[in-house]
């Protein structure tokens, strides 16, 4: 498994194994490493010859000092877990100074709306820090695909969005999300959680699976207020919001339509720490 902490070294390595037609995928993360990103890497493994792995903690991309700060990084742990997966993996660790030429600001985009809702809407300037260290990793590694989890589902849409408008030839596979055995969807923030709230939080998962045997029964109205309803009664989980969106457009469900697919998204506060998730509804 090779190593690279600058963007130079890395660009010369891969551009070797193009020319030896190899063809390669790229896994943006920030690390601290869990089932849920290695489901990515090892799809990107079945579908490509050699997979970069960059890990990196994008400052641009945090609205809040303190979330950043709390961020887990574990990049000794982070190398030896790649490393059981495969030699074929090359994982791209950069300083911050490295990956943005000394100038840590975000680029502006105009995401057609998609950013102006839900993570949009509570964390701002998020999308834009993600649209640009994304897109100055696809430029740097230059992909045949680049994978990304449906964890992160609003992400992965202004992803796809941003490639599109910036008219970046790289193939943009989504991920299916990964659970703990309990429901909860994995993340590198579960690891703040103390075990009892850890389980607690399984709650989230199963009021989505309700929620979505509600759908098309009840409006999503009545679906709404079950939802804030029940964690009302919840003493250690907060809800922040619950959206019931058309998948593509990432617009509020007006009147449900049988070719669109609608999806539940969900944020809550555990012991100050801000898990996400959701769920297709049909
Ligand atoms: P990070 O949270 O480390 O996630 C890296 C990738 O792993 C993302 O595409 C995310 O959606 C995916 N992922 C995380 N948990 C998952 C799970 N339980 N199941 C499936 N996929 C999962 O998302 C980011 O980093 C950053 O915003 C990044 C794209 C790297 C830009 O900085």
């Amino acid at each position: 498994m090779r190593v690279f902490d600058q963007k130079k070294g890395l660009i010369s390595f891969l551009s070797v194994c193009r020319a030896e037609n190899q063809t390669i995928g790229l896994v943006p993360t920030m690390g601290a490493l869990h089932q849920g990103h290695l489901s990515l890497v090892k799809t990107a493994l079945g579908q490509n010859d050699v997979v970069v792995v960059s890990i990196f903690v994008n400052p641009t991309q945090f609205d809040k000092k303190d979330d950043l700060e709390k961020y887990p990084r574990n990049m000794d742990a982070d190398i030896s877990l790649l490393n059981e997966v495969s030699e074929n993996i090359v994982v791209f660790t950069p300083t911050e100074s490295e990956i943005y030429d000394g100038k840590i600001v975000s680029e502006s985009y105009e995401f057609g709306g998609l950013d102006k809702v839900m993570e949009g809407k509570f964390r701002e300037g998020h999308f834009d820090g993600v649209g640009t260290i994304v897109e100055l990793l696809l430029r740097t590694v230059s992909p045949d695909r680049a994978y990304f989890g449906e964890k992160d589902f609003q992400q992965l849409q202004i992803i796809k969005k941003m490639a599109q408008m910036k008219n970046l030839p790289y193939e943009i596979i989504p991920c299916s999300i990964e659970r703990e055995s309990h429901g909860l969807a994995m993340s590198s923030r579960n690891e703040r959680l103390s075990e009892k709230v850890r389980n607690e939080a399984s709650f989230i998962y199963k009021t989505l699976l309700t929620a979505k045997s509600k759908f098309g029964i009840e409006s999503t109205i009545y679906i709404s207020e079950w939802v804030k309803s029940q964690f009302e009664k919840n003493e250690q989980l907060e809800l922040e919001y619950f959206e019931i969106m058309e998948e593509e457009t990432l617009t509020p469900i007006s009147k449900r339509q049988q070719n669109k697919k609608y999806r539940a998204f969900i944020a809550v506060y555990a012991e100050g720490v801000r898990l996400i998730d959701n769920l297709r509804l049909n």
